[in-house]
């Protein structure tokens, strides 16, 4: 039998009565491990060797780990200097002892952590004792730091677990293959097995001498198991942003910049919300304690909001009849939408006045007292955007709306009429979840009124919305809930497996 030159040497090296692992192969072929899993795939397809595959541990230790092998723990060392310093049961101080101690600042630090802990004494009011019974010599974290260093193996996974937690060792599993030669290939071996040598690599030199006519090239296995390798990537919320901002961008919009925390003035009475609106009330908003207000609001334009608030805008306009103070306006709160940067560019407070048409984004993080389930979260992010021109329509909403979830591969959006104290006409968008086939609400849209759009000297139409950047990652990629993709019970795997979509 003829085969390559890696196999038949695998072959030769591998034993029918005794399995080999894949390091020592290597050793007896002299080839690289890499080389030898390759072969040994190759052999087990061609059913001449088994192979037996099992997880290993292997622990290392971190450098700050092999430090303290050499100088030992700071524990110990700084038991040592108590004793040293005279203490025993009746204690001595502190400083004195860690004058003696060679210990440095985090170290110390350390010592103190892990003195009491392990018995070697008590540490009160600047005050150490050291406890005669206490035997550095039996530290079991030391003795597991010393086996490690010498290459011997540990068997007390307590102590392994102490060092690991102190980021003294790191332990790493790996897949240990070993083979040993099936009947067949015990047969192959005893008819004989020839090397045949093959080519791994083409080479220009080979394609202009011609030589490539005459070699045997090396067969490549394409489905054998490689290394896993994860590599950092932009998580795919902030993908999706960059995304949701090259698209707009594309369609002619700019991007708004503004604070994340505003003066209710911004995020609410521009918008025409009575200050006594249930989602006003303390429990609803994440008020700021410091600063608590913004005490320099334009003033014409705060008595023109005052205005349309307390009498309402144009000749049957009606205005809410309820208390408006600007005091109440001023009061700085976490943003619950982004609609306070729409507030500050429509205005012209931001950039000055504008001209129409003009159209405007933002993609950017709101906070809302909300209750966490799986598609709430505290914050999230909002895809703000706004058109400004003459003879806007519901229809021109819906067709911005059609062609910016285009992008995204989301074509079904469903409309449903909606109440905002600011927009009229209001509708929601909802979208079909791919996996569950439930309607999800993805944003909420509208016109501006009069009453919000005359305050800000804004004369012809701006139709507007607010879209949920984390409900269009649900549509996108099929997840159910947020929480898989945002704070601390994030699922790492889904974000390393996710693809990215274009
Ligand atoms: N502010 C609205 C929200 O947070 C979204 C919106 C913005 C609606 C602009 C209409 C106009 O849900």
């Amino acid at each position: 039998m003829k085969l390559p030159e890696s196999q038949a040497a695998v072959l030769e090296a591998a034993s029918a009565t005794e399995k080999r692992t894949v390091d020592q192969l290597a050793e007896a072929t002299g080839l690289q491990p890499e080389t030898v899993t390759g072969a040994v795939f190759e052999l087990e397809s061609d059913g001449l060797v088994d192979v037996d595959e099992r997880t290993e541990t292997s622990v290392s230790l971190t450098d700050e780990g092999e430090e303290y092998a050499e100088d030992g723990l700071p524990e110990v060392r700084l038991y040592g200097a108590a004793l040293d310093a005279g203490a025993d049961d009746s204690s001595v101080s502190m400083g004195k002892v860690i004058g003696r101690s060679d210990l440095d600042g985090p170290q110390v630090d350390i010592a103190l952590s892990n003195y009491a802990r392990k018995g070697y004494g008590s540490i009160e009011s600047g005050e150490i004792t050291a406890d005669a019974d206490a035997d550095p010599k039996a530290d079991a974290e030391a003795n597991a730091l010393a086996a490690l260093v010498a290459g011997e193996s540990v068997e007390d996974e307590d102590a392994l677990d102490g060092l690991e937690r102190r980021g003294l060792v790191e332990r790493s599993e790996s897949a240990v293959r070993s083979v040993t030669l099936t009947d067949e290939g015990i047969t192959a071996m005893m008819e004989g097995v020839e090397a045949a040598e093959t080519v791994g690599q083409l080479t220009p030199e080979m394609l202009t001498s011609g030589e490539w006519r005459d070699v045997e090239f090396a067969e490549y296995n394409v489905e054998a198991d490689a290394e896993r390798v994860d590599g950092g990537k932009v998580h795919i919320l902030r993908q999706t942003a960059n995304r949701v901002k090259d698209v707009l961008v594309g369609m002619g919009f700019r991007e708004m910049e503004g604070p994340h925390a505003d003066a209710d003035f911004w995020i609410n009475d521009c918008l025409f919300m009575p200050q006594d609106h249930p989602a006003r009330t303390h429990w609803d908003r994440f008020a700021l304690s410091n600063p608590t207000d913004i005490d320099d609001l334009p003033d014409d334009l705060v008595e023109r909001v005052e205005r349309a608030h307390r009498e309402g805008v144009g000749e049957d306009g009606e205005g809410y009849h309820s208390p408006w103070s600007e005091e109440f306006a001023e009061a700085i709160a976490l943003r619950g939408h982004t609609t306070s940067l729409s507030m500050r560019y429509l205005s012209g407070y931001a950039q000055g006045d504008l001209e129409p048409p003009q159209r405007f984004f933002s993609v950017e993080k709101v906070y809302r007292n909300d209750t966490l389930d799986p598609t709430h979260l505290l914050e999230f992010f909002q895809i703000e955007g706004w058109v400004m021109a003459e003879d806007l329509s519901v229809r021109d909403l819906m067709g911005t709306f059609e062609e910016f979830y285009e992008q995204f591969g989301i074509t079904d959006l469903q409309y449903k009429p909606h109440y905002n104290p600011y927009t009229e006409p209001s509708f929601e968008l909802f979208g079909t979840h791919p996996e569950t086939g439930e309607l999800i609400e993805v944003g909420n849209s509208g016109m501006f009124r009069p009453e919000v759009l005359e305050p800000l000297g804004v004369d012809c139409d701006v139709m507007a919305w607010g879209l949920s950047l984390e409900r269009l990652l649900m549509l996108m990629y099929g997840f159910e809930d947020i929480r898989d993709v945002h704070g601390t019970l994030c699922d790492l795997e889904l974000l390393r497996d996710t693809e990215v979509l274009h």
